[in-house]
């Protein structure tokens, strides 16, 4: 695979620290842009801690996060979202007594539900209600935008999660493990809804299982106690003698 001339997303050496332990350490990556990658790994391996190393929620310790050909390591949040990033959360962020169009406004807004107070700057224009009608519509939500956020099943506040990381129109959106949780049935749902995500998106999907990763994505990167272990095609995954070692091993010996 050619990945040298347009590379995305581009993390050089990159070691979080907290305190003595190194949840991520001196991890190399390079995404193309429109590239479709998976990150997986045993639990605690770094995934979540290297999506916050990417997205600014955390600081690298050392090492480069650089993005769109800019060097955001030191950038906030805002700033990296401006430039394009939009992330769902692990731990669901919605506000369940609000509506999905009253939840989409917020995530338009690029507000969270702890900021809600500062919202209430009038209607949304015709521009922001395409938009979240859009993203609605990509996550399967559309005939539910009336619908308080508490009355639906776990499934589809996982895909208001996507629909509210889809509406800021990110040019990068990292999903941390879409399908934890659900149902067999809710996880067809969300493997579709992330197959037929527009093909100039770039995408970094964190997911334990890897059924469902194998099939949605280009290329993986499996981390290890914090370090990249292996990184190939998904045909090549399952065979590989490290990854059977450490990952289907494990994931065996938890099941
Ligand atoms: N804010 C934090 N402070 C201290 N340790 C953390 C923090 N966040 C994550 N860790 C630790 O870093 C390691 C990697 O965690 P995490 O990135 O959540 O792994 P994964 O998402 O692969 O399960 C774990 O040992 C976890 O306990
Ligand atoms: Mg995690």
């Amino acid at each position: 695979m050619e990945r040298s001339v347009t590379d995305f997303l581009q993390l050089d050496t990159v070691t979080v620290q907290f305190g003595a332990l190194r949840a991520v350490d001196s991890v190399s990556i390079r995404v193309r842009e429109g590239e479709r990658r998976a990150i997986i790994g045993p639990n605690g391996a770094g995934k979540t801690t290297l999506f916050n190393a990417i997205t600014g929620v955390v600081r690298a310790t050392s090492g480069r996060v650089l993005f769109g050909g800019a060097d955001v390591t030191r950038a906030p949040v805002h700033e990296r979202a401006r430039r394009g990033m939009s992330r769902t959360f692990q731990i669901t962020n919605l506000f369940p007594n609000l509506t999905v169009a009253e939840n989409m406004r917020l995530a338009l807004r690029g507000l969270s539900p702890r900021k809600f107070s500062m919202f209430g700057s009038g209607a949304p224009d015709a521009e922001e209600t395409e938009r979240a009608a859009k993203a609605l519509e990509i996550s399967r939500l559309h005939a539910r935008r009336d619908t308080l956020v508490k009355e639906m099943s776990y499934g589809e506040q996982r895909q208001l999660e996507m629909a509210m990381a889809l509406v800021a129109r990110p040019k990068l959106l990292l999903l941390d493990e879409p399908a934890a949780g659900l149902s067999p049935a809710e996880r067809v749902i969300v493997s579709d809804i992330i197959r037929a995500l527009p093909r100039d998106l770039t995408l970094v999907l964190i997911e334990h299982d890897m059924d469902l990763v194998l099939s949605l994505v280009d290329y993986v990167t499996v981390l290890n106690n914090g370090k990249l272990l292996v990184e190939a095609p998904p045909s090549d995954i399952r065979t590989n003698k490290d990854v059977q070692d450490v990952y289907l091993g494990k994931a065996r010996h938890d099941a």
